[in-house]
Formats: structure tokens, sequence, C-alpha cells
């Protein structure tokens, strides 16, 4: 028996899943086929339930569905409940339960990948969007020294200080920012236009580690911007291959190797 996975989103053409999946599928002997589905605007939970009927296990949930998708689980996990959006659906006795991969994905690419601890370190996590909230919690649970989120709307900034209300977390205008951090991560869509927010070159130094949670071929702005100012740059792609992993062992309660998708993937980026 052949178990049913897809990814949903519109547009979903682009979407690398599929062949991520299918490699952690061959690497581990797992039976199981993974397809792109496309939702139309308006019709998400139709087609989840379609898939569900067909025999579909599970699906991870992407760009614009994502909080349909939680409003559609019947029960979440906890750090679904904390990003406030659900990445990986998984239908198992009758029930759709919600789960969120993405932050455990971007904690997995810095800590095991890029080899960068951040438990008591200075984190500043740029954005405070959808991308952003879904990071918060398994960052805290690193136990960096400090957490501080600069928005360029920083009122948004604050509401998700309020929500979590822990006592690493702080917010920062960007034109108020002064300090070196150890870790700086942008999760704002900015980037996606080619726009990099007006950020100080000071928040870097020769100790600092950057890390875009987009990726693309060449080093995006944010990453030459600081490099430019001595940091170490990191892109995206580990988190997208390492929050697959976790969707993958969500649904099959395997760990695949993540290196040789990463190195696949890099390869035709
Ligand atoms: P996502 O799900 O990708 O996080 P989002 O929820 O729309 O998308 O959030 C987009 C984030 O990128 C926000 O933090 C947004 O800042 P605002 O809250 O001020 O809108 C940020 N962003 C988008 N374009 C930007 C730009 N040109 N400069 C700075 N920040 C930008």
């Amino acid at each position: 028996m052949t178990d049913h996975y897809a990814v949903i989103g519109n547009p979903i053409a682009h979407s690398k899943s599929p062949q991520i999946h299918a490699q952690f599928a061959q690497q581990t002997g797992q039976r199981m086929d993974y397809q792109r589905l496309l939702a139309p605007l308006d019709g998400f939970a139709d087609t989840v339930r379609r898939f569900i009927n067909s025999g579909g296990r599970g699906a991870n949930v992407t760009v614009p569905f994502k909080l349909e998708a939680y409003a559609l689980a019947e029960q979440r996990s906890e750090r679904a409940q904390a990003a406030g959006a659900v990445n990986t659906l998984l239908f198992e006795a009758g029930r759709i339960t919600g789960d969120n991969t993405d932050g455990v994905g971007l904690v997995r690419d810095i800590s095991l990948n890029a080899g960068v601890m951040i438990k008591g370190k200075r984190v500043l996590l740029i954005g405070a969007g959808g991308a952003a909230q879904g990071v918060i919690l398994p960052l805290l649970e690193q136990h960096p020294q400090s957490l501080t989120i600069s928005n360029r709307t920083l009122s948004k900034a604050d509401d998700l200080v309020r929500q979590f209300a822990h006592p690493a977390l702080h917010t920062c205008a960007i034109d108020a920012l002064s300090e070196t951090y150890d870790i700086v991560i942008t999760a704002t869509s900015a980037g996606l236009s080619g726009d990099l927010p007006p950020l100080p070159g000071a928040i870097f130094n020769s100790a600092s580690f950057a890390y875009d949670m987009l990726y693309a071929a060449q080093p995006t702005r944010f990453m030459q911007f600081a490099q430019r100012h001595g940091a170490v740059t990191r892109d995206g792609l580990g988190m997208l291959v390492e929050q697959a992993a976790e969707s993958f062992y969500v649904w099959r309660g395997v760990r695949p190797d993540t290196a040789p998708v990463y190195k696949n993937l890099r390869a035709q980026v």
C-alpha cells in the first residue's frame, strides 16, 4: 500500500516539496507518494476534503493557506498554536490535526547545519508577520539571552511580544537599533521584491551570524549587506529542507538524512 501526501498552495507549480519528500521516501524506504495540489483561492477546505476522501494521509500547506489550514484543523500542536498557522496536516482516525514545522526547521538549520548555538545568544528577528511569528516559540525554546523583534510597523512587533509574554522577548524600532547582535534573522517579505529594510550596519560585527529565511541562487540583498558589515551569512534553503524533514517525521515517525537532499537542491537553485 502506498500512502498519499501532497503540498497544497496557490500557486504551487514552483514547489520543491515533492522533490524533497521523494528523496526522503527513497532514502528511508517509505512507501509513499507526494504530489502538488493547486487549490482555488476560495477552495482550500474543499481541496483538503477531496484529498482525504481519495486516501490522503497528510499534507503540507503553503502560501496563502496557512491560516485557513489552522482554522480547518480540529486539533493543533502547541507549536502550531504559537505560530497561529499550520504548514503540516495529518489525517488520522477521521480527524484533521494541524502542526507547524517551520520554526523547528529554522532552529535545526541554524544549530545543526550551520553549527551556531542559539543558547545564551543575543538574537534579533526582523519582521513581525506570519513568518516571524512562526519561529518565535522554537527560538525561545533554545534559551537565547534575548530575542529582540524589530519591524517596519513596530506595533505588530509589540503585539507579538505581548502575545508570547516571555522575559527574553523585547522590541526595538528599526531606526533605534544600535547594538550588535550575535544572530540576526530576517523574516520579512521585503526581499521578495528586492527591498531591504533600512538596517544600521552596526547590528553586525565579525562574530555575527546573519540568516535570511528566503533563498536564492545568489546571496540575497540582506546577506550582501550583512557580509559587508563582517557577518557570516546563510540563506533559508536549509530551513526549507529541515521543515520538510520535520513534517516527514510527524507523518512517518522516521527522520531522513537532510544533508544529501540539501546538497542536491543547492545544486539546482
Ligand atoms: P509573511 O507571512 O511572509 O511573514 P506578512 O505576514 O505579510 O508575510 O508579513 C510581512 C512582513 O514583512 C512584515 O513584517 C512586513 O512589515 P510590516 O508589518 O511593517 O508590513 C515586512 N515587510 C514587507 N515588506 C517590507 C519592506 N519593504 N520593508 C520592510 N519590511 C517589510
